[in-house]
Order: structure tokens, then C-alpha cells, then sequence
């Protein structure tokens, strides 16, 4: 098994002491920096040795051959794989006559730190080399909020004890060699040498590639500038060929003398445009970021953060590495969506290439509530790409013989990518997620010009959709949708997936509703009347079977009559189950990767009861294995609501360390964004008891022993509101815009702005603590916290 990282807790850092070469790979993900639009994996500023490098464009990416033993109608034939693009954060440094390299010499000093304000990554290193000489090497790194095409370097080096010559060398690099991948399936395929060279120049301080990608043919370009400082007599030399551009700077340093180099990187890509055009887009970039200058980018970048930390913040008494991880988490949501402009937010944002780089549900149902209520414009610019990519899933849904549109279980540019198809095609609830996504952000902003020129269509097309996809069975009055998939990938091709069903009907009422608040609009779709009236009916007969004997929902029309999974003999090291059984015996079971008709309790709070809830909750409790890191900040929710608190908070420990402490052991493929975003969730929703259910914003706050205070911050409505939760009372403030109605556990209330309106919290009666597969229990937060030293 591999070592976990170790971070020390910190408010507003995460920090690495020393350097673990076993957890490499690892800490590259957790130290990445992302705008949504460049990635960088936390590489050594050297290059090696590394885990795995790793530079994204956003849907950047080339086409594979998706091929099958047996193949079928409409199966895809070819897949998207994001790729590791030109590496522009490579400085290499000669001492004396000796690279510089952690593996060698001493290693006197190293530290990392992502300071989460600040928006950068810091290196501070003290080196001996094999021959006795020491110097100091520090770095400072950032991906620009504020200019999306660039990132900057700020690079240092002096000697401590005499005099020493120094070259640093600086380069662009494509086509660097990849390390072989596992064949788990949630690795990204590692594609050799994507790159194709159509451009190299080297002149003084700079340098620029240009190259294509062979198959999917698109054009990446990367150019480097640099601010040299140091003593006199300092040599600039520049040289170029195919795939490597070097600015090298060589002189003499003495002790107290410093060489100082800001190394600006701009990056471009396009389709269509040419090749000359995307020169020319890389220097303009560089042009504008050199003007701001290294201290005007570090100014910008703390401006933006300010301004979202003032937004977003969560603040937490009584468990400071949860604290400490939530922000971290926001970070990272921050990261894969500020900037990501009418592009996908993958699975693991721009972190690393597992899932092949591809966008899932994740992205509407996890991360884009989050940035709906801290930054959404970039929520809706996430829908935005939906509603670009909706050429594709109208194509794939006349293929699929279907109406309206039908969006891909997983893609970059578009097209479905998923070659396996009960737990990729037949999941059709990614489009009642989308749905979902949008009335949640129009409900939670108010933008009705967004939802006329992007909501409204893709709402009209997935009703669409759901229409033709389900069917009203005239015998017993019910729309039924059968055979599809529901989020559990443990059970597939289920009829009636209760979270596919009240998913879909919220899809067909909101399209109905959109519709009538947008008329022409409408009819501009070509959205008849019958149409309308059919989306209606489907809606209101939709079936949510419901099973009388044991008194819960079923997570579909015939989860519980099946055999309950063996758990007794399944032993720790089994799971995750996908790993070690065939998916045959999975679904002809009762077991539950992860949360599903929990997730329908979340999502749809008012269609359930809370004495529903709590027989519900306890059913699946003891099924659901949590193979996806999707699955504990659900249950998480669920369980705060019924009252079982310590569960909870367990939950939310996993959910918020899933990448801190690794506890999937594959974050060196990239951060679990959905994960990530669950943190918050799990506070936010789940403490906080925040809901959003047809327009109305309601809470009902609750705090385990151990958390003394839990406040955060949301933007609704273009208001911004303060919510701060102890274990007797919670208070709202309205910061800044008009009064919000909201409600406070069932009574509503009037919150003016500037005001702190303060309201007891309820007693709730919870049942007993509902038990786990066995070996599938959620560590103790409380003993985690009570073993960590003050
Ligand atoms: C989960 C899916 C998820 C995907 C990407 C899978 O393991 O079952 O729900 O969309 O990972 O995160």
C-alpha cells in the first residue's frame, strides 16, 4: 500500500516538511495549481524526479481507438484522453558542476507550501551538493485568476558559504516521458508523445512552441519570457529545437548575492484557429502579463482571493484540520471552476489524468451547487459548455432512438466516451443532473437571462428526452422509465431508479415552468402545447415505487427483493468490490457503491417525509459500501438531518480528508473534485441543513458535541448571507443586499440586511446508530480529533 502524506494543520496553508519521494506522485496533486483553464501538477521546479508530470489545457485532448471484443450498435468507437501539454515549469539549476537534484547531496531544507490566500505555491529549499557546496533555492508558482492564459514563476537561488557559479536553465518542454499506468480502470490512458512540432524560436529571454495533436488536430502553443536580476556579468543564452526551448542564465554568485529570475508563461490552444494566429495569441499574453509584472500578479491573484474568501468562507471551532481541509477544498473547487469559460469541469478539475480527464455527473451534482453559491457566474459557465456541447447529445440521443438530447456519461469535447454502457449510457440521470444544476443556480440568482438564452434549452431538451425515454403504462396510469442506470454502478438497467425518477420529474416541471416564463423563446425551440401538456402528465404519474412489507423506498422498482450481498465473507482487502467481483454478481445483489436514493433524500427533501428519511436512511446504511469518494459527503447530509450526528461527522471527516490523507490511495491520478466540493456540502448542508427546494431557502442547522461553532458564507440572490451555527442557536446576517425569506427548521423568517436575527435550534429524536458493512464503517472523527496533539 503507499505511504499517506502528512500535512501539519494549518488554517490557511497546507504544508509538506521535508520531502517524501514515496508520496511524490501524491503531493503533485494536492500542490496543484489550477485557474480551470491551465492545470499544473505540483512538479519540482527541476522536473525529477517526479511522480508523474503533468501540464492541462482544458479540453485539451486527443482521440484513442476504443476497442471491443464484442462490439455493438452505437457503441463509441473512439475515446478522449486529455494530455500532458508543453511543460513550461521547468527550471533547472547546474551548481558548480552539479544539477541539482533532491536525490542527491543533502538535502538540508525542503518545504512546500500552498498558501490558499495567497494563491500560490512556495518552495523553500537549502541543498549541499555531493561536493560540499550549499545553496539556497527558492521558488514561488502561480496560475493567474486573473489572466487565464498565465502562470508565473519566481525563481531564487544564492550560496551560503562562498562563491559559486550557477546556470539556471528554463524551458518549455513536449512530449515528456510519462511513467507506465496501473490498469486500474479509473487511471487515464498515458499517450506517448502526443505532440506533434509546427513551431520552435528562441530569442534572448524568451522562447515559444507551437505543436498539433496528431489525431484530434489541434493547435497548443506555450511561450516563456523572463525578468532577469542578479549581480553583473550574468549571461542570457536561448536555443530551440522541436520540443525544447532553454533560456539559460549563467553567472558568479558570493555569499549575500542573489539571482532572481520571474519566469512568465502563457499558454494557447485552438481548433480552428491557425498556427501563426496561436503565435501570436501566446505573446500577446506574455506582452500583458509582462506589464502587470511578477508583484502586479501576486496583487491580482490575492485581490480575486480576497474577494472569494469573503464569499465563500467556512469557518469551523472545535476541529482544525477539518478546517483546514474545507478550505482546502474550496481552494481546489475554485481552482478547477474560476476560469474554466464554457469548458468542462472534470472529474479531477485539471489535477491529474485519471478518468482520462473526462466530465461526469460530478460536475452538476456535487461541484457546480457549490459554485452556484460562492461564485456563479462560473456555475453558469459550466452550464454554458452544456448547452455547447448539445449538438452531440441531440446526435447521440436520434442514435439511441430517442427525443431531445442525451449528454455523455463521460467526455471532454462532447461526445460519449464511455465504452462500458450499463454504467455509461444507460446512466441517464446525467441529464435530469444537469436540469437540476440549472434551476438550482437560476432558483439561487435570480438570472432569467440566463435561463431564456441557456436553461431553457437545455431543460426543453432533456424533457425531451425523458419523454420518450419513459413511457405512461395506460394499465396502471404510471410513467414508468425502465432499464437505465441510477448513481449506484452496483445495480444497473433497474426499472424505475427512484433518484432517476424524481430527478426526471423535477427536469419535466421545470421545463414546463421555463416554458411558460419564456414563451417565444419556447416556440423558437419548437415547444407545442402538447408537448407541454405531455411533460405535465409524465411529471405528475411518475412512478416512485414505494415497498409496503419493509416500509422504505426502494432504490428501484426491485432493489429490495433481491439477495443481500454477502458482507460476512467479503473480506477488507476486497474492496472496492469493482475490483474483485465481476459486475454480474454485483447486481443481482443489495449492495450500494454509493449514495443513490440517499441522494434522492437530498436532492428532493421535500418528497420525503422525515420519519421516511429516517426508516430509509437505516435500510441503506448497512448496503452501502462507499467504493466512490462521491458517497460519504451524501451520507453525511442524510445523516445530520435524521439527527445522527456522530455519523455525520464521521462522514464529513472522510469526505473532507479523501485527498489530504489519500484514503481512496489514488489521488496521485488527481484531486476527487466531487469529493472536495462534498466538504463543503457536508457542512453546508449538512450542519448547516441547507436546502433549496423550488425557490425556497431553507435551514435546519444541527452540530455535533465536538464542534463548538460552524459559520459560513453564500451568495443568494445577490445578497450575501452569514449563517453561524453553535449547539443551541443560529444566527443570520445578511452582509450586503436586500432582505432574504428564509427558513429557519420549518419557520420562515425575514432577514433584513446588516441585521443578526437569532433562532433557537430544535431537539431532534434520533433512532439508534444505524450500522455499516462490516470493515465499511467511517473512522471515528471524534477519536481523530481527540488524539491529534493541541
Ligand atoms: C462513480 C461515478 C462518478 C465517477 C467519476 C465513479 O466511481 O461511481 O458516480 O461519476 O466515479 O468520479
Amino acid at each position: 500500500m503507499m505511504k499517506q502524506p502528512a500535512y501539519p494543520v494549518e488554517e490557511w496553508s497546507v504544508r509538506e516538511k521535508g520531502i517524501n519521494l514515496d508520496t511524490l506522485a501524491q503531493s503533485e496533486s494536492i500542490f496543484a495549481l489550477s485557474n480551470g483553464h491551465i492545470g499544473l501538477r505540483g512538479n519540482l521546479d527541476e522536473g525529477e524526479p517526479h511522480g508523474l508530470p503533468g501540464t492541462y489545457l482544458n479540453s485539451v485532448c486527443e482521440l484513442r481507438p476504443l476497442p471491443y471484443a464484442e462490439g455493438g450498435y452505437a457503441y463509441p468507437e473512439s475515446g478522449q484522453t486529455v494530455i500532458n501539454v508543453t511543460d513550461g515549469k521547468i527550471i533547472r539549476l547546474l551548481v558548480g558542476d552539479e544539477p541539482f537534484d533532491v536525490r542527491y547531496g543533502k538535502l538540508e531544507e525542503h518545504e512546500r507550501e500552498l498558501d490558499l490566500r495567497n494563491g500560490v505555491l512556495r518552495r523553500n529549499v537549502r541543498w549541499t551538493t555531493p561536493t560540499g557546496r550549499t545553496v539556497k533555492v527558492s521558488s514561488t508558482r502561480m496560475v493567474s485568476f486573473t489572466q487565464r492564459a498565465i502562470s508565473a514563476i519566481c525563481y531564487e537561488v544564492e550560496p551560503i558559504d562562498a562563491p559559486l557559479r550557477v546556470v539556471v536553465q528554463s524551458e518549455l518542454i513536449a512530449n515528456e516521458a510519462l511513467p507506465p499506468q496501473s490498469k486500474d480502470p479509473r487511471v487515464g490512458a498515458a499517450l506517448e508523445s502526443p505532440l506533434e512540432g509546427e513551431e520552435h524560436q528562441a530569442e534572448g529571454t524568451r522562447g515559444l512552441l507551437v505543436h498539433h495533436t496528431r489525431v484530434s488536430g489541434l493547435i497548443v502553443g506555450a511561450a516563456m519570457d523572463h525578468r532577469i536580476e542578479g549581480p553583473p556579468g550574468m549571461v542570457v543564452e536561448s536555443e530551440s529545437i522541436a520540443d525544447v526551448v532553454r533560456v539559460s542564465v549563467t553567472g558568479q554568485l558570493k555569499p549575500g548575492e542573489r539571482l532572481r529570475i520571474v519566469k512568465f508563461i502563457a499558454y494557447g490552444w485552438s481548433s480552428l484557429r491557425s498556427r501563426p494566429a496561436i503565435h501570436d495569441q501566446v505573446m500577446a499574453a506574455l506582452s500583458a502579463a509582462r506589464a502587470t509584472g511578477w508583484e502586479g500578479l501576486l496583487a491580482e491573484q490575492r485581490d480575486f482571493l480576497d474577494n472569494f474568501w469573503a464569499n465563500a468562507d467556512v469557518e469551523l471551532e472545535g476541529d482544525p484540520e477539518i478546517q483546514q481541509a474545507v478550505r482546502f477544498a474550496l481552494f481546489h473547487v475554485l481552482q478547477a471552476g474560476a476560469r474554466a469559460e464554457r469548458r468542462p469541469i472534470p472529474a479531477k478539475g485539471l489535477t491529474g489524468p485519471g478518468y482520462d480527464g473526462h466530465a461526469f455527473w460530478d460536475t452538476e451534482v456535487f461541484v457546480l451547487p457549490v459554485l452556484t453559491m460562492t461564485m456563479p457566474h462560473a456555475a453558469a459557465d459550466a452550464l454554458r459548455w452544456r448547452q455547447m456541447i448539445l449538438t452531440y447529445a441531440k446526435e447521440r440521443a436520434r442514435q439511441l432512438g430517442l427525443r431531445g438530447a442525451a449528454f455523455p456519461w463521460r467526455t471532454i469535447r462532447g461526445v460519449e466516451c464511455s465504452g462500458y454502457w450499463p454504467a455509461g449510457t444507460a446512466a441517464f440521470h446525467i441529464n435530469a443532473d444537469i436540469a437540476y444544476a440549472v434551476t438550482y443556480y437560476v432558483d439561487a440568482t435570480d438570472d432569467f437571462a440566463f435561463e431564456k438564452e441557456v436553461g431553457l434549452e437545455l431543460l426543453v431538451e432533456t424533457a425531451r428526452l425523458w419523454r420518450s425515454l419513459g413511457y405512461l403504462n395506460t394499465a396502471t396510469n404510471q410513467f414508468r422509465i425502465d432499464g437505465i442506470t441510477g448513481p449506484d454502478e452496483y445495480s444497473a438497467l433497474a426499472d424505475n431508479n427512484v433518484y432517476t425518477n424524481l430527478m426526471a420529474q423535477h427536469n419535466l416541471r421545470a421545463a414546463v415552468e421555463a416554458v411558460k416564463r419564456h414563451p417565444e423563446k419556447a416556440q423558437e425551440l419548437g415547444v407545442s402545447d402538447d408537448e407541454v401538456a405531455s411533460w405535465g402528465e409524465a411529471a405528475e404519474k411518475m412512478f416512485i415505487p414505494y415497498d409496503e412489507r419493509l416500509g422504505v423506498t426502494p432504490q428501484d422498482e426491485n432493489f429490495t427483493r433481491h439477495e443481500i450481498w454477502d458482507f460476512a465473507h467479503t473480506s477488507p482487502d476486497q474492496y472496492p468490490l469493482l475490483l474483485h467481483f465481476h459486475y454480474f454478481s454485483l447486481y443481482r445483489k443489495q449492495v450500494i457503491k454509493q449514495a443513490d436514493l440517499v441522494l434522492a433524500m437530498q436532492l428532493h427533501s421535500n418528497a420525503f417525509t422525515l420519519e421516511q428519511k429516517m426508516r430509509n436512511f437505516a435500510y441503506y446504511e448497512p448496503l452501502t459500501v462507499r467504493d466512490s469518494s462521491l458517497s460519504a459527503n451524501t451520507q453525511a447530509v442524510l445523516a445530520a438531518e435524521v439527527g445522527q450526528l456522530q455519523l455525520a461527522y464521521d462522514y464529513l471527516g472522510e469526505a473532507a480528508l479523501m485527498d489530504l490523507k489519500d484514503l481512496e490511495h489514488n489521488v496521485r491520478d488527481g484531486v476527487h473534485m466531487a469529493s472536495l466540493a462534498g466538504a463543503w456540502t457536508a457542512l453546508v448542508c449538512g450542519f448547516g441543513g441547507m436546502r433549496l427546494q423550488r425557490g425556497v431557502l431553507s435551514f435546519a442547522p444541527r452540530l455535533p458535541d465536538i464542534l463548538e461553532k460552524l459559520a459560513f458564507h453564500i451568495l443568494f440572490r445577490g445578497s450575501r448571507l452569514r449563517v453561524e451555527v453553535t449547539a443551541t442557536e443560529a444566527t443570520y446576517r445578511v452582509l450586503d443586499g436586500s432582505p432574504l425569506r428564509v427558513i429557519h427548521h420549518t419557520k420562515e423568517i425575514l432577514l433584513p440586511v446588516g441585521e443578526a436575527i437569532t433562532r433557537p435550534i430544535p431537539a431532534i429524536e434520533a433512532g439508534p446508530r444505524p450500522n455499516q458493512p462490516p470493515g465499511r464503517e467511517p473512522v471515528s472523527r471524534q477519536k481523530q480529533v481527540e488524539k491529534t496533539p493541541e
